[in-house]
């Protein structure tokens, strides 16, 4: 049986390479676009490609599929956090921030509108975050582009329901990945425990994540698009 292609941006973060992880195990056969790789797996392809190169993804992605085939499932994992007090954000901060958590995923789900490129009943995810529903001081780069993703997928799904396409959020909270534990490492133990009180069913894992993602873009998922997933162990409902 032919391998479902999965379209993989940031998969040399703390959790893009957990999804690489997971979905070579299950037989998918990811491809990876970031700066940077240390992965060499089974089922894994990476392409050094830096994300704010905007007019050379349809060159790219079409490179792709010549040696691959049609993708069947496009995955946003790429982001970048700049925590920054508002009155010292300059406007290369919010460029940035934006390119790279909303104009790059807005770029790719518009060219899964090209039958050449993605498959008939492909499926998107991008993650956002659940800043994208809240706030916080420092926060307004990352809230503000994260937040832009809820909109994209809204429109998008309604625009690519007529090829049975599903595009979704999911918004997480903290996971308890390698990540976490180098912040952990770095600030007092009271600030990581007052975090993690915070939290009524606990931090997250990069697990829930995969499920969550293998949910939406299966045939199983005929139903969820155009919404936002919050994961978050309830953090959010207090
Ligand atoms: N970790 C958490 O607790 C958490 C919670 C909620 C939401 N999220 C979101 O989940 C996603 C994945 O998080 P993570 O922890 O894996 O993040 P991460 O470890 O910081 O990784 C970020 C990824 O984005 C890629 N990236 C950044 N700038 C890029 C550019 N110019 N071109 C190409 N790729 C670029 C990086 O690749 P290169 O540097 O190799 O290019 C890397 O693969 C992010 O969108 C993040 O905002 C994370």
């Amino acid at each position: 049986m032919r391998k479902k292609i999965i379209l993989l941006t940031g998969p040399s973060g703390s959790i893009g390479s957990s999804i690489v992880k997971y979905f070579s195990k299950l037989n998918f056969k990811i491809l990876g676009i970031s700066r940077n790789n240390q992965l060499k797996l089974k089922n894994y392809f990476h392409y050094k490609f830096d994300l704010h190169n905007f007019d050379l993804y349809e060159k790219k992605i079409t490179e792709l599929v010549k040696e691959h085939g049609k993708i069947d499932y496009f995955i946003h994992s790429a982001g970048v956090l700049n925590l920054k007090p508002i009155n010292i954000v300059d406007k290369k901060d919010i460029y940035n921030s934006f390119d790279i958590n909303i104009f790059s995923a807005f770029l790719i789900i518009k060219l899964m509108k090209n039958k050449k490129l993605f498959n008939k009943k492909a499926g998107a995810v991008i993650i956002s975050s659940i800043m994208s529903e809240l706030g916080d001081s420092g926060m307004s780069l990352y809230s503000s582009s994260k937040a832009a993703c809820l909109g994209l997928v809204r429109s998008a799904a309604i625009e690519l329901s007529k090829e049975k396409k599903r595009i979704n959020c999911i918004s997480p909270g903290t996971i308890n990945n390698v990540m976490f534990k180098k912040f952990s490492k770095k600030v007092n133990s009271s600030k990581v425990n007052e975090l993690k009180n915070k939290y009524p069913l606990g931090l997250g894992r990069n697990l829930d994540i995969n499920l969550c993602i293998e949910y939406l873009i299966s045939d199983n998922n005929n139903w969820i698009t155009g919404q936002n997933i919050v994961l978050d162990g309830g953090f959010s409902l207090k």
